[in-house]
């Protein structure tokens, strides 16, 4: 397990604060309640800080392959099912209305475990259900980039670089005076694989949104339906 997501989850909240959350929050809320949903599994749930801003509008259980993180999220929101599972091989042995991969999907590192997600994913779905991936970054728009935050004894940096096949994250999280640097390799795709993939884990129909409104740059929300 990685140190950002275990020693250091305790910090979460200063690394990446919740309010940071509320616009992807509206954004997701709107694409949920367009398709009548109210059971939601969310996986890579982290800290719950994107959940916190649903949890008051749908029924949500919400999922996390780190222990630490999972129990950040349930202490942030204690009224939802918080439970270490993980994406590509989750069974939870019920289903719900939509599947919510948020950014968790920087964890997918290739298309292989692309169609592990999505299937992991329609298997806890309804007739009809509806998952909804929001990645952070798409091929056809990254940039490399710094970004920076924290608090108090708490600082943190990452920077996003290029690697072959996807990108490199550089992190440094500062805490007093102990200095922990870790990278972490996550996956880079253009949009059209994203919908090539859906479709080949028998999405009937997959709606493409622009997601720029959520303040992170040019984004997509890929909105799948499994077969009624
Ligand atoms: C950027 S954090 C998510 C932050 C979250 N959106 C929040 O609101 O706090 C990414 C999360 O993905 C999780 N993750 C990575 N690989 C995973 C996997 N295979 N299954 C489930 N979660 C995974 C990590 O443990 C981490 O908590």
């Amino acid at each position: 397990m990685s140190a950002l997501y275990g020693e250091l989850a305790q910090y979460w909240p200063i690394i990446s604060p919740v309010n940071a959350y509320e616009d992807e929050g509206r954004f997701i809320a709107g694409i949920l309640k367009a398709g009548k949903a109210h059971e939601i599994l969310e996986f890579g749930c982290g800290g719950g800080h994107l959940s916190y801003h649903l949890r008051d509008d749908f029924t949500m259980t919400l999922t996390d392959i780190s222990p630490e993180m999972v129990d950040m999220s349930r202490r942030r929101n204690p009224m939802c099912d918080n439970k270490v599972a993980d994406m590509f091989k989750a069974n939870l042995g019920r289903d719900f209305d939509a599947v919510l991969i948020h950014d968790a999907a920087d964890y997918i590192l290739d298309t292989d475990q692309m169609d592990a997600a999505f299937r992991t994913a329609r298997k806890h779905l309804r007739p009809g259900g509806m998952l909804l991936v929001v990645p952070d970054h798409l091929a056809d728009y990254w940039q490399p980039s710094v970004m920076t935050g924290g608090s108090g004894d708490v600082h943190y940096e990452a920077r996003y670089c290029e690697r072959e096949g996807g990108i490199r994250i550089d992190f440094t999280v500062t805490v007093g005076d102990r200095v922990i640097e870790e990278s972490h390799d996550i996956g880079l795709f253009p949009q059209y694989v994203w919908v090539d993939r859906l479709r080949a884990a028998g999405f009937a129909e997959v709606d493409e949104l622009d997601a720029s409104e959520t303040g992170w740059g040019e984004r997509v929300a890929f909105v799948a339906h499994a077969p009624a």
